[in-house]
């Protein structure tokens, strides 16, 4: 075989992976310095929305019960998706929320700013992990107490039913937020 073929067959081979997002791409995981973390229920880890905080900001929200912002993020799948309005988000998809306790901003006593992180929670679009209800979402929580992440042990039942409130946009709350 010449030089050139093995190129050749070597870039073919490539694309062909990239065509087929298998179930170890979407969970491809990278040195990091995220918690060793595992939902007990459906096995996902922590680790698995490892660059989160470089996924782009969807929308912000506030939780006026819990007293809590909370910023929606998504990777570069589900980002396209959410603005293409898609009605289904497709395979790889995930969405993150962060959550942070608020505090009055010291410069400006009418101001409030986001003060510590209290959970860091996400949705995965997995069709071959996650059919329970032809959602083929998998949910994991992540919450932070004092100082440490703890997964969240009460399952993703509560996760899944509570989100099917909003069956007919995928079970997602979130659309892409407006800015202007
Ligand atoms: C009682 C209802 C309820 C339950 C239970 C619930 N959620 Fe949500 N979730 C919401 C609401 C409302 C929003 C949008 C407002 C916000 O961001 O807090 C949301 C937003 C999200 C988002 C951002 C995408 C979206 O749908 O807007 C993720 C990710 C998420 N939830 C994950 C989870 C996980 C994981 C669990 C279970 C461990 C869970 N949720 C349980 C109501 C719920």
């Amino acid at each position: 075989m010449n030089k050139l073929t093995q190129i050749t067959l070597a870039s073919i081979a490539t694309m062909a992976l990239m065509a087929n997002l298998s179930a170890s791409d979407i969970y491809e995981t990278h040195n990091t310095t995220l918690p060793e973390l595992k939902m007990a229920d459906n096995n996902l880890t922590f680790k698995m929305i490892e660059g989160y905080q470089d996924y782009k900001i969807v929308a912000t929200h506030f939780r006026t019960d819990k007293n809590e912002i909370r910023y929606i993020l998504a990777n570069p799948i589900g980002y396209n998706a959410l603005k293409e309005k898609a009605k289904v988000m497709p395979e790889g998809s995930k969405i993150v929320k962060i959550g942070w306790s608020v505090k009055k901003m010291p410069t400006f006593a009418n101001a409030l700013e986001a003060d510590e992180v209290q959970r860091v929670e996400y949705m995965v679009k997995d069709s071959k992990k996650f059919n329970a209800d032809g959602d083929n979402w998998g949910y994991a929580r992540f919450v932070k107490k004092e100082g440490n992440y703890v997964a969240w042990d009460k399952g993703n039942k509560g996760c899944i039913s509570c989100h099917s409130a909003v069956k007919e946009t995928d079970y997602l709350f979130t659309k892409l937020q407006s800015t202007h």
